[in-house]
């Protein structure tokens, strides 16, 4: 498998760390100190589902192809509107194609785990040419009175079309079952029978429980990937990382005894977008023309579940 389009969608409305102040006890001292963020874009009037289909519309065009050209679509996502349909099933009628569809919900690893499966339908000859689509809005999950969890996340969408090719060289998956410490939980509809208590909550989470298991999991993952395919962690152009905070960004450098030149970031500007984030930095890096054919890149993201997801690919376009 290997990339061959790659494009993205941010919302217009730009939410800096002043503007929290006017209605948080928060500062922008305290948010850029320990998260790196400055400012985020966030939802106001658009769907996210008009914002996935234009960064698929966008990657589609960047490869070259019609939608019919597409035979099979992956989105990942956590939340949109609809229960169902599916994200991706809404993004096919958007852009006129006419293949299969699938969503894939792990959190933010969820875009490594849609490339995974993108490659393995490639590899099983099902299909030949993937549009891997990572839309998310973690703005509408938080409680926007929670100073400790609103700061953080930011909305966008990202896509990449792949294709039959030799870019993917390695991937590893992980989940360790750890629901409690991340979190976001909605009622169902009530039925005249269910005598369960059940409730709604916003997002929950241990932010220095995450921050730890994160930190960890990404750099075992790292190792691991850089260990079964014989390179050595300078080897690697870019590390692009899942955008959730800089320190974690940081903190993974400093194991890999790395300086942060070889770790791309935008999560000063971007907040944390979920499994969007990676994509969201793929294609800047593309668009600011800091992808050079023959790259190896390193992709690692970890998220609620707890999942981790991570691979190495070589840029061939
Ligand atoms: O993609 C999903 C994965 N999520 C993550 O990767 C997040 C991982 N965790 C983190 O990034 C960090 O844990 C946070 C940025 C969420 C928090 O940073 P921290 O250094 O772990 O701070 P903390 O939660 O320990 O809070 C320290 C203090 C607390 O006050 P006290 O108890 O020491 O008086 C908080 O109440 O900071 C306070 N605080 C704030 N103060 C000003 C929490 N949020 C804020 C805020 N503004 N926005």
């Amino acid at each position: 498998m290997k990339i061959i389009g790659v494009g993205s969608v941010v919302p217009q409305k730009v939410l800096t760390n002043a503007m929290l102040e006017e209605f948080l006890d928060t500062s922008d001292e305290w948010i850029t100190e320990r998260t790196g963020i400055s400012e985020r874009r966030i939802i106001t009037s658009e769907l996210l589902e008009d914002m996935a289909s234009e960064a698929a519309r966008r990657a589609i065009a960047d490869a070259g192809l019609a939608a019919t050209d597409i035979d099979y679509i992956i989105c990942s996502n956590v939340v949109n509107e609809y229960i169902t349909p599916s994200m991706s099933c809404i993004i096919q009628g958007a852009i006129g194609a006419k293949c299969a569809c699938v969503d894939v919900n792990a959190a933010c690893s969820g875009f490594i785990y849609a490339l995974d499966m993108a490659d393995d339908r490639i590899k099983s000859g099902k299909a030949k040419n993937i549009l891997v689509v990572a839309a998310e809005e973690p703005t509408r999950m938080v409680d926007w009175a929670d100073r400790a969890l609103c700061v953080l996340f930011g909305d966008g969408a990202g896509a990449v079309v792949v294709t039959e090719g030799e870019g993917y060289i390695a991937s590893r998956l992980t989940t360790a079952s750890k629901t409690s410490c991340l979190y976001y939980q909605r009622r169902l509809e009530p039925t005249p029978y269910i005598t369960k208590e059940e409730k709604s909550a916003p997002m929950y989470m241990n932010g220095r429980d995450v921050f730890k298991t994160a930190v960890l999991s990404s750099s075992r993952d790292i190792t691991a990937l850089l260990k079964q395919t014989g390179l050595v962690p300078a080897d690697i152009k870019h590390y692009v990382l899942h955008q959730a905070n800089m320190r974690i960004v940081e903190a993974i450098a400093s194991y890999l005894k790395l300086d942060m030149s070889h770790f791309p970031h935008n999560v000063e500007r971007r907040g944390n977008t979920s499994s969007a984030s990676i994509p969201l930095l793929l294609d800047e890096l593309y668009q600011e023309g800091r992808l050079q054919r023959g790259d190896k890149i390193l992709m690692s993201a970890f998220g609620a579940g707890f999942t981790t997801g991570a691979c190495i690919f070589e840029w061939t376009k």
